[in-house]
């Protein structure tokens, strides 16, 4: 089957406290956006990326695009307020033909080729697919009001990660119900979920960290100084 990735990367990273918008922040001396990108590269799918930037950033990421990947033709196009827009902007932009398209964030650089290419067979098989790890932590459920409401099952909670993998019609589906109910999430497979389709858990590796604050930075650059990750 034909396949796109998309990569949400039009966030200003405000946990991360840095004046760059997150994508454009240096990790070890490395953008970034060209390290998430970079995962795809063997697999041949940098040339097919679809990349949401934010507002006013436009041409220095087009040209740190063109530098990094002078081979890969890499479509860019605007981030909306939410990811959620960002994503819907970027699913409009796929190309006509493709069948299933990985959606990852930009700021997931450590994801491996091959949870890439399962979450990719189990779209194609069940139509989408989350990678996810089972939770280690109990997970806790506030009242809202700072008290504990429940505590699920920790054998049954998992934290999700991306890529989330889709037929390109069924993702498709699942933003426009989602604009429609004016339902926001922070993730894909769970709007397509509330659309009664199944959404298969693919296991991933703790290593594909979200850089998210400053600690995570921390993190990240151990990781890569400790060859914990293939970067
Ligand atoms: O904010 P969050 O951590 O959920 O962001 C996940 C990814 O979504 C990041 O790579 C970020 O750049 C992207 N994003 C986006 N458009 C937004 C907000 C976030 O593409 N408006």
């Amino acid at each position: 089957m034909t396949r796109q990735v998309i990569i949400p990367a039009g966030g200003m990273g405000e946990r991360l406290g840095e004046a760059l918008p997150k994508a454009l922040v240096p990790l070890c001396g490395i953008p970034l956006l060209v390290r998430t990108l970079s995962a795809f590269l063997p697999l041949g799918l940098a040339d097919t990326a679809v990349v949401t930037i934010p507002a006013g950033h436009e041409s220095s990421i087009a040209a740190l695009l063109e530098e990094a990947f002078p081979d890969n033709h890499i479509t860019l196009v605007p981030g909306g307020v939410e990811r959620q827009d960002s994503v819907r902007n970027a699913l409009a932009a796929l190309r006509s033909d493709t069948e299933l398209v990985a959606i990852h964030d930009a700021a997931r650089p450590f994801v491996t080729g091959d949870a890439v290419e399962a979450s990719f067979e189990a779209a194609a098989r069940v139509g989408a697919a989350t990678v996810a790890v089972p939770a280690i932590d109990t997970i806790l459920v506030s009242d809202g009001d700072g008290y504990l409401s429940e505590t699920p099952d920790r054998s049954t909670v998992w934290y999700c990660q991306t890529p989330q993998t889709f037929q390109v019609a069924i993702i498709r589906e699942a933003h426009e119900t989602a604009l429609r109910k004016s339902f926001q999430g922070t993730d894909d497979a769970t709007l397509v979920r509330r659309c009664g389709q199944s959404v298969k858990l693919v296991r991933g590796d703790f290593t594909n960290l979200k850089v998210t604050t400053p600690t995570d930075m921390t993190i990240a650059e151990t990781f890569i100084e400790k060859n914990l990750v293939c970067v």
